[in-house]
């Protein structure tokens, strides 16, 4: 009987082709399976960088457009009784922004406020956008509450082509000058300097025959200050800053016009002596339409006495 002779392989050698072959197959479906996870990721991260655009498009409309109101109550120790609870509306740096048509989010948001007296502390124009329109929106609205202006720094940029147009509206236009302000039998005064960002700023004339009832001095920028301490102001109004329309968390602006990086007065309120200081964050930008952590604001401030 023959026996055909068929090539025999060692059995040790057919198991071990069989297990490489079982690695190999593992190995494509690990790599199968790792590649459609990556795949997975790849979408998620797709998706999440749209979600993320989307929402930080969203917050970033959502700071520059949506407007807050801001309350501070400043004690004045020798305050007239007719002068108790008077409050003021201050308003600054426009930047010639409009909240809707005919400046109708922001008139609308005013109107809803009770205050005796506006005062406006400078940049309602921009030297990018010189048109006078929406700041004479809103101050036409403001009407016919006594309304007084110091200039800052856009508006000497763009000629003070603004200043007329004020006037005419009734505006009391402060420029190294005071006003005696009555109320009931008291008055109070009014002071205002010309730019001090620019050095326009002259206090010595601007108190020059003001006497000792309580003073409130409006000027554009906050390196005022320190003149305003020495001359015992009782309260400054500034704005420049746009509270440096960055802001954050726990350590505030970045960085701010005439005061360099992390900025000592960049927001808020600032006392020394018998001086308080308010900065307001203001209602428009320049430079960048952007504010981060620090939203447009209009700023209301009641008097009380001490
Ligand atoms: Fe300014």
């Amino acid at each position: 009987m023959s026996r055909t002779l068929l090539p025999r392989f060692p059995v040790s050698s057919v198991r071990s082709m069989t297990a490489t072959l079982a690695r190999v197959s593992q190995r494509q479906i690990v790599l199968k399976q790792q590649g459609g996870f990556w795949l997975e990721v790849k979408r998620m991260s797709r998706r999440a960088f749209v979600l993320g655009g989307v929402g930080l498009l969203s917050y970033l409309y959502f700071e520059t457009h949506s407007i807050s109101v801001k309350r501070y109550t400043i004690v004045i120790p020798n305050l007239p009784s007719d002068f108790r609870s008077f409050t003021i509306l201050h308003l600054s740096d426009l930047h010639s922004k409009e909240y809707g048509d005919s400046q109708s989010q922001l008139v609308d948001l005013v109107k809803k406020q009770n205050f005796d007296l506006v005062a406006i502390t400078g940049d309602l124009v921009a030297k990018g956008n010189p048109e006078i329109g929406p700041a004479i929106t809103l101050v036409s609205s403001l009407k016919p509450t006594p309304i007084f202006f110091v200039p800052g720094n856009h508006e000497w940029w763009t000629n003070y082509q603004i200043r007329s147009p004020l006037q005419s509206l009734g505006v009391q236009i402060l420029e190294n000058s005071s006003c005696k302000f009555h109320r009931g039998h008291s008055h109070i005064w009014i002071l205002g300097v010309d730019d001090p960002y620019l050095g326009r700023d002259r206090l010595d004339t601007a108190l020059v025959n003001v006497g000792s009832a309580p003073r409130i001095l409006l000027a554009h920028a906050p390196n005022i200050f320190p003149s305003a301490v020495k001359s015992s102001i009782d309260l400054v109004l500034v704005g420049h800053t746009h509270g440096g329309q960055i802001r954050l968390p726990f350590l505030g602006a970045v960085v701010a016009p005439g005061q360099g990086f992390f900025p000592k007065f960049d927001y808020g309120m600032y006392s020394s002596g018998s001086t308080t200081m308010i900065v307001n964050g203001g209602l428009g930008e320049s430079v960048l339409p952007v504010r981060f952590n620090n939203r447009p604001e209009i700023v209301l401030i009641t008097l009380k006495s001490g």
